[in-house]
Order: structure tokens, then C-alpha cells, then sequence
């Protein structure tokens, strides 16, 4: 018996070493250990023995128990150290890594050109109107106060959906549309811009392009004459440009405006010396204006010898190509992030 006991605890030291997991240890202590285990199969025999021999036995069989006990808990010590170390190692972070790079996006450079100047504007009590891309032939030229023989009524150069529908070739039906919605609200007096895309059946080149933004603004009130409109450019200009810009009101010709002027501005690269991006004048062209048209108002159901007013037309593009020094229309619509990311 003394010999079995021995021969167990060789073979119980041997196994444990061979087993890998926690599952298998813990199912080798049972096998060796358990009620129905190896040693208590051996002890079962304690009751043949002499009273000599059966002490001796036994304590021999406590010491096979404790023995196996500890290399059992030892090795699951073990291994339980050891998948905690492959743990580790797996989790671990290499901070000297490359980090992944996230790119934001940002603005584009036409929606942040419609952003300064409405922030302008609003700094001068103005609110935002929008009016649809689609638009009526009605709203967009003959309330506009536009002749039958406009040219710019022509098949070649708006895109016409149906005789009597349009892609808008500019933001100012909008004035039409929000003068008769104020009338029609009783809500005059009126200061609006509105910012929006427009249409002409251009072909692209370096200053044109089929599809554009304009940003038209809009005052009718009592009592309003040349010199609010002129106060009111003038100070957008000097807002936009800066304090030292000066403005010039070109005499021109608009079918809604009467009288109609184009104004140009001191260059604001030479500060009107003359350079290339005023080519060489020292003014430059940036919108066209003038006193809303008496048809026009008349066209909303307003009494032009009440009310008055003014409006203005700005292209967006324009705009942006002269602050930044852009070239070429066509490179604010070709979404090359080289080129956006630069504004
Ligand atoms: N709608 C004009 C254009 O597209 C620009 C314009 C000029 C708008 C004078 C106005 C204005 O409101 O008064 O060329």
C-alpha cells in the first residue's frame, strides 16, 4: 500500500504537469482527490492493515493528499498568471504608434462668402428670405418689370422647364414674392437678403458657369431714398473690404431699378493705385443697384407714392474670386479638396 501511495503521488506530480488549462487541473483533482479518486481507492484498503501499519498509512496518505493539493493549486496559479500575461500582451498599446488621423471637414469657400456678407447685413437689422430655384417665368421677368425682348429672356440663355417655368437666372423674384407676401400680411415695411443659387444656360469657362450663387438684398419702406441706399452699400462695402474702401455709383441700366447704378469699389489689393486684380483701374465692380422700379412695386400691390426702396444684386462667386484671388469659376465647383482646403 505504502508503495501504491508513492506510485501515485509520482503520477499525480507527472499529470499535473501535462495538463493546460484550469477546466483540466480542477477534472484531475477530482479524478485524483474525489470521493470516487485514485487515493481514496487506495485508502479503501486502511481496514486490512495492522493497528501498526494503519497509522503509518495514514499519515502517509495525508501527506500524498497535501502534496497533491499544492501542486494541483499551484499549477492553477500558473496558469492563471500566464493567461493574464497573454492578456497583457494583447491589450497592449504602443503609444509610439502613428494615431489614426480623423479629417474634418470644412466650410466651403461659396456657403463662407454668403455667411460674411449676411452676417453683415443682419448686423444691420436685415432678415434672411429664401424663395425656390423653380420659379415662375411671371415672378422672374415680367414682374420684375423685364420687356417681352429682354435678352436675357432668350431660350439660349435661361433654362425654361415649360413656357411658363424656369430655372431662376437671379435672386430677385424673391423680391417679388416677399413683397406680396408682406402686403398680403399687412407687414411692411421690409429688409430682407436673400442668398440663393441661380441658372443660366452658360457654357462653363473661367468666369462663367450654368449654376451660381447670388445674394440679393431688398429695403421697402416709407420715406426711404437714394441716401439710405447709399449709406447702406457704402457701409456693407466698408464692413466687407474695409474703412478706407471707397464706392462709386456707375450710372446703369436695370430693368426693376430706376435710377440703376453699378457699384464699384476701390481696389482693395492696391488700395486703388492700380494691380492685377483691379487690372490696373483701382476699382472694381462688385454688384448692381438701384431704386426699386415703380412698376415693380406696383406689380406686388404697392402704392409707389407711399412706399419706396431700394435693391442690390451681388454674385457670390465674383464675390470670393476677388477676395481670394481665384482665377478660375470653375475650381469652386470641382470639390478638389487641395484647392477647398486652402480657404
Ligand atoms: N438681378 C441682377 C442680375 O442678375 C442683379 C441686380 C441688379 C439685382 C440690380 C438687383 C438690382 O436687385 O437692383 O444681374
Amino acid at each position: 500500500m505504502q508503495e501504491k501511495l508513492k506510485d501515485l503521488k509520482k503520477i499525480a506530480e507527472e499529470r499535473i504537469k501535462s495538463v493546460e488549462t484550469l477546466d483540466d487541473v480542477e477534472q484531475l483533482r477530482v479524478d485524483l482527490l474525489g470521493k470516487k479518486g485514485e487515493l481514496t481507492q487506495i485508502l479503501k484498503g486502511m481496514g486490512k492493515l495492522s493497528s501498526e501499519e494503519r497509522p503509518v498509512i495514514g499519515k502517509l496518505g495525508n501527506e500524498v493528499r497535501q502534496l497533491i493539493t499544492d501542486s494541483v493549486n499551484s499549477k492553477k496559479e500558473a496558469i492563471k498568471a500566464s493567461m493574464l500575461d497573454k492578456r497583457l500582451e494583447m491589450e497592449k498599446i504602443d503609444v509610439t504608434m502613428p494615431g489614426k488621423k480623423y479629417k474634418l471637414g470644412k466650410q466651403h469657400i461659396i456657403s463662407k462668402m454668403i455667411d460674411e456678407v449676411t452676417e453683415i447685413f443682419m448686423g444691420m437689422g436685415f432678415s434672411i428670405a429664401e424663395g425656390p430655384e423653380v420659379e415662375t417665368v411671371s415672378n422672374n421677368f415680367d414682374a420684375l418689370n423685364a420687356p417681352k425682348d429682354h435678352p436675357s429672356r432668350d431660350m439660349s440663355d435661361t433654362f425654361y422647364i415649360t413656357e411658363d417655368i424656369l430655372l431662376r437666372t437671379q435672386t430677385s423674384p424673391v423680391q417679388i414674392r416677399t413683397m406680396k407676401k408682406a402686403v398680403k400680411e399687412d407687414n411692411l415695411p421690409l429688409k430682407i437678403i436673400v442668398p440663393g443659387r441661380c441658372f443660366r444656360s452658360d457654357s462653363p469657362d473661367a468666369t462663367h458657369s450654368p449654376m451660381f450663387h447670388q445674394i440679393e438684398v431688398l429695403v421697402v419702406g416709407k420715406n426711404i431714398t437714394f441716401t439710405e441706399f447709399k449709406g447702406t452699400m457704402e457701409t456693407f462695402v466698408q464692413k466687407l473690404y474695409g474703412p478706407e474702401t471707397k464706392t462709386k455709383f456707375r450710372p446703369h441700366n436695370f430693368p426693376f431699378t430706376e435710377p440703376s447704378a453699378e457699384i464699384d469699389v476701390t481696389c482693395f489689393k492696391c488700395g486703388g493705385a492700380g494691380c492685377p486684380v483691379c487690372k490696373g483701374e483701382g476699382w472694381i465692380e462688385i454688384l448692381g443697384a438701384g431704386m426699386v422700379h415703380p412698376n415693380v412695386l406696383k406689380n406686388c400691390g404697392i402704392d409707389p407714392e407711399v412706399y419706396s426702396g431700394f435693391a442690390a444684386g451681388m454674385g457670390v462667386e465674383r464675390l470670393a474670386m476677388l477676395k481670394y484671388g481665384i482665377d478660375d469659376i470653375r475650381l469652386m465647383f470641382e470639390n478638389d479638396v487641395r484647392f477647398l482646403d486652402e480657404f
